[in-house]
């Protein structure tokens, strides 16, 4: 993981920006935080449901041969026993015995070929041991062995335990997915880089169950169908990286992986992981409740439990990694004739937080506000819209810029008719990367916008 050359203060911009704009806040902030776990603010909020909806619209409604599905949280305790959570999903700990840190095995580093703390630099540490890292919790009133059970680690296994129902109610023949999006919890020993790492994160799943002689041939295909999903969000190609995982590293029920990473300013870290899981969830699920999880081909008349491929991407560190791309300052000349720096969030249109911003030339003319919020309310059902009224129009510009809203629509005295009929009814629309501007009629004006946003 080689941190980008700027990246340390690169990041602290935008993990700035992000506070002061209402992207993402500190999870319970005025007591102090509680490290791993973050709040998304207004802007935040809309970006994260631009991802999780696009990722539904590609994953679901875009195709026959997935369904969905919204799954429970807490779930019986036999099915981490089964899926080997609750006996193997940990980490390797180390403690520093100099500074106390608790700190990942993995995550140490190395100087003159001894292990040292990345705190402190002591190499005075416990031998490693292994932490799980699920969450556990007591169901009921009773807190003893009966009533365990974990918030989940993984969306996965809701899919897998419910596989019979689903394949029942939605008479679906192979190959065919389940898709899920939703909270997952992990009690991570350091969490960090912002909220790269964090405790209680969001999980986007496809569970895509086949034929055994198709997983390798569906891994290659969802591989590159994740690669598409991430260049139409609007990630350069050039920030993304596929790295395959060396057979010996892969998780022992995989028979292949790929980590689909980005270039983060702290190193190129992942995003995703697509696994061919071949039929080992189902498989250790239909042995211990002893429930059929098995598939009939009428074709073939063949019985058997189908494999699985499993594209998971994480919803906070997609929008972590979109707020990354999408940070620029830039020079720019302003109307004095002096230069300054303009911030700005390059975001597709497709995931713009707002798509939107109306402005009145003036505020206080009061055909001016009349037309803009008029305007701005026929926009609203169809896109999020920002109304701004206060302040010089290049500052207005600028606050959207910053917010990554594409489009800016003008109301001037042209709209207004009073510079002749030609124009009466036409607005500027301002093109954020661009700041150029174009006169629309206010008629097209939503198909105009829609068109670019979709
Ligand atoms: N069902 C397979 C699975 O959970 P994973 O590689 O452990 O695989 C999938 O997790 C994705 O979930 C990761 O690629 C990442 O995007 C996201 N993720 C995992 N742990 C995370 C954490 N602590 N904080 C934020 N996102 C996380």
């Amino acid at each position: 993981m080689t941190e980008q050359k700027g990246g340390t203060e690169r990041m602290e911009k935008i993990v700035s920006l992000c506070k002061r704009r209402g992207f993402i806040f500190q999870s319970s902030e005025i007591y102090g935080g509680l490290n791993g776990c973050w709040d998304y603010g207004p802007l935040g909020t809309e970006l994260k449901r631009n991802v999780k909806d696009f990722w539904w619209r590609r994953m679901v409604r875009e195709r026959d041969d997935i369904v969905g599905m919204d799954g429970s949280i807490l779930m019986n305790r036999q099915v981490w026993v089964a899926s080997g959570h609750e006996s193997t999903f940990s980490d390797p700990m180390v403690d520093c015995r100099n500074c106390k840190a608790r700190l990942r095995a993995d995550h140490l580093v190395e100087k003159n070929g001894k292990k040292q703390c990345p705190v402190c630099g002591s190499t005075d540490l416990t031998e490693p041991r292994a932490f799980n890292l699920m969450f556990k919790t007591y169901v009921g009133a009773t807190e003893d062995e009966s009533s365990i059970t974990y918030l989940r680690p993984e969306t996965a296994q809701a899919i897998f335990v419910q596989f019979r129902n689903i394949l029942e109610v939605s008479r679906k023949k192979l190959p065919f997915g389940i898709a899920q999006i939703g909270k997952a919890f992990r009690n991570e020993i350091n969490p960090r880089n912002y909220t790269f790492r964090s405790r209680e994160f969001e999980q986007m799943e496809l569970e895509y169950f086949c034929q055994p002689e198709d997983g390798f041939k569906l891994l290659e295909y969802w591989l590159q169908e994740r690669l598409k999903f991430y260049d139409d969000i609007g990630i350069p190609k050039e920030l993304i990286h596929v790295h395959r995982i060396p057979p010996e590293e892969c998780a022992h029920y995989s028979k292949g992986t790929y980590d689909i990473e980005f270039q983060f300013p702290f190193g190129v870290q992942e995003l995703e992981g697509v696994a061919y899981r071949t039929d080992y969830d189902l498989t250790q699920h239909q042995n211990a409740s002893g429930k059929p999880l098995d598939y009939y081909d009428e074709e073939t008349k063949r019985r058997f439990v189908p494999h699985v491929v499993e594209p998971s991407a994480g919803v906070d560190r997609t929008v972590l990694a979109l707020i990354c791309a999408a940070f620029a300052e830039e020079t720019v000349a302003v109307d004095n004739g002096k230069a300054e720096v303009r911030t700005v969030l390059r975001f597709h249109p497709r995931m713009a937080p707002i798509k939107c911003g109306v402005f009145p030339l003036l505020k206080n003319n009061s055909q001016l506000v009349q037309k803009s919020r008029e305007i701005a309310d026929s926009l609203k059902p169809y896109m999020m819209v920002f109304y701004d009224e206060s302040g010089a129009i290049g500052r207005r510009y600028r606050r959207q810029d910053e917010a990554g809203t594409p489009f800016g629509v003008t109301v001037d005295f042209d709209t207004l008719g009073e510079n002749g009929s030609e124009k009466r009814d036409t607005v500027t629309l301002r093109d954020r990367d661009t700041m150029q501007q174009e006169r629309v009629s206010i008629a097209e004006l939503k198909d105009l916008l829609l068109d670019r946003i979709r």
